[in-house]
């Protein structure tokens, strides 16, 4: 595997869970996570955090790797090791706690925003850009190490980690900027 492969391979297969955030903002409303409860004087989680929005986005980022998965049947061996997320079932597994981790990590980062008294919407920096890839990185380590370790560690796999951290914000900065145009978010962040 080639620096470039592993630096992609890192970006393509943490793809479940960039896409959540995204479907997040499309399908959330309603009832939120934290039924309106308080903590402390302070929201739990607050409104942007819904149930259709938590589950909206990790099935949706789920979804997407299914099909990542069907597509990685069709390739050659070669890329099927590269850019496959392993056999399956072993491979659902993958996706499943990447697209849910995903929306985890989302909300605690908006339960550390509210203790911070950071409101609803407003932004908070580094938290906000990483929270949910962090959380997808989390339940995968928790559900399966060894592919966390297989992809992102071993080899170049750290190329690819070194390209989420760049890639990550460009791509929340330029969602939240659509979210905004299209009327789904009330700032562009
Ligand atoms: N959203 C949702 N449910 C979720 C996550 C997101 O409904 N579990 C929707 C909400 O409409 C939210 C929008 O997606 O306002 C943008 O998400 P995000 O920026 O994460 O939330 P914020 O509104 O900024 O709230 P917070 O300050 O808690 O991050
Ligand atoms: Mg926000």
């Amino acid at each position: 595997m080639t620096a470039l492969e592993a630096a992609l391979a890192g970006l393509w297969l943490m793809v479940p869970a960039l896409i959540p955030n995204a479907a997040a903002v499309l399908l959330g409303g309603g009832t939120p996570l934290d039924l309106g409860r308080t903590w402390k004087g302070k929201r739990i989680l607050g409104d942007g955090k819904t149930w259709r929005g938590f589950f909206g986005g990790a099935l949706t980022g789920v979804a997407i790797g299914l099909l990542q998965i069907a597509a990685a049947s069709k390739v050659n061996l070669d890329y099927q090791q590269i850019f496959g997320f392993g056999s399956w079932p072993a491979s659902l597994y993958a996706v499943l706690a990447l697209g849910f981790g995903s929306m985890i990590g989302d909300s605690a980062g908006s339960f550390f925003k509210r203790r911070l008294g950071v409101e609803r919407g407003a932004k908070a920096p580094v938290l906000d850009q990483y929270n949910f890839v962090l959380g997808a990185i989390v339940l995968v380590l928790i559900v399966r190490p060894g592919w966390f370790f297989d992809h992102y560690i071993q080899g170049n796999g750290l190329l690819g980690l070194l390209l989420l951290l760049i890639v990550v914000p460009l791509l929340h900065r330029g969602i939240n900027i659509i979210g905004y145009k299209l009327g789904k978010k009330n700032v562009p962040w």
